[in-house]
């Protein structure tokens, strides 16, 4: 049985009070998982997390993400433990809470010192700060060897009808699926969220005939197609009103032969980087 979580990249778009409402909605209407990373909004998302969640701590399930240094003009890759534990401390502090229910290593390569990373998410977990490991990350090399030395317990993933690479791979443990609405193409404004760029594997003509295809409401058919494939599904939401949506979406009943009509249809596309 899968779960509907909140991811929260995107909260703090409409300003604080919004990001606050947004938060409250998702607690008020029973989602405990609640996904951050430290460098949402330089640090501001965790910020404003920490401020709306101590009162609720013992029923949410925590989890954030470590190795993106941030700089004076962006951020830089430190996968380090000397700058994870830094990172994590930062985390906690801003979260007012003493431990993460599942704390993620944010991307990486198989260039970093991959053993040395491993070995401090293990000792964190030992320590008790962190009660999971997670992997965030779309690089099939990197998320094999994770997955063999790592002592993994949940991967995160990109997911979604329109990206589906994540099939490709041999899941073994619990996967938190990511980007399930396509940054909206997936939903009621699929046209005016149209770009000529397209998305992902999709070229924007090829997409555009898809879309119209498909069946409606498609928030509740791209929601339901993630839940077969994920733990964890994590929706975005920039406002109260498309979270509200989402949550709509959700409990809508779809067609579940269509469902899997619709899926036997779209193409799974391959990996084409980091691979071997
Ligand atoms: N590498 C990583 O670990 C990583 C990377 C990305 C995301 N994440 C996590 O995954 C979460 C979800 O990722 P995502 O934001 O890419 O996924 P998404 O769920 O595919 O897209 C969320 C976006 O879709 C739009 N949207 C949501 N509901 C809508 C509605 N009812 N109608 C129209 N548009 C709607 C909003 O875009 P607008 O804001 O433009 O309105 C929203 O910000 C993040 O919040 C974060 O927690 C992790």
């Amino acid at each position: 049985m899968s779960e509907l979580g909140l991811g929260t990249m995107t909260i703090l778009k409409h300003g604080e009070d919004e990001a606050r409402r947004i938060l409250e909605t998702a607690i008020s209407s029973g989602i405990r998982h609640i996904d951050t990373a430290d460098v949402y909004a330089r640090h501001d998302v965790e910020r404003i997390i920490g401020e709306v969640i101590p009162s609720h701590r013992g029923d949410l399930f925590l989890a954030s993400k470590g190795g993106n240094e941030l700089t004076e003009d962006g951020m830089r890759w430190n996968p380090s433990p000397d700058y994870l534990e830094r990172a994590l401390h930062g985390s906690l502090e801003r979260l007012k809470t003493d431990y993460l229910d599942l704390y993620y290593i944010h991307g990486g390569t198989l260039e970093d010192d991959l053993d040395a990373t491993i070995e401090f998410m293990r000792e964190q977990k030992r320590q008790g700060l962190i009660r999971q490991i997670g992997l965030s990350s779309i690089r099939p090399n990197v998320i094999r060897y994770w997955l063999k030395h790592g002592e993994l317990d949940v991967w995160m993933t990109p997911y979604s009808l329109l990206d589906r690479r994540a099939e490709t791979l041999d899941r073994k443990i619990p996967v938190v699926g990511r980007g399930v609405l396509a940054k909206g193409l997936l939903t009621d404004e699929w046209e005016q969220r149209l770009s000529d760029r397209g998305f992902e594997a999709w070229h924007a003509d090829e997409l555009a005939g898809e879309l119209a295809l498909m069946p409606r409401p498609i928030q509740a058919y791209a929601l339901a197609a993630a839940r077969r494939f994920c733990d964890v599904v994590l929706p975005g939401a920039s406002s109260v009103q498309q979270l509200e949506e989402t949550i709509a979406a959700d409990r809508t009943e779809i067609d579940e032969a269509q469902l899997d009509r619709l899926l036997a249809r779209l193409p799974v596309h391959p990996y084409k980087k980091h691979v071997t």
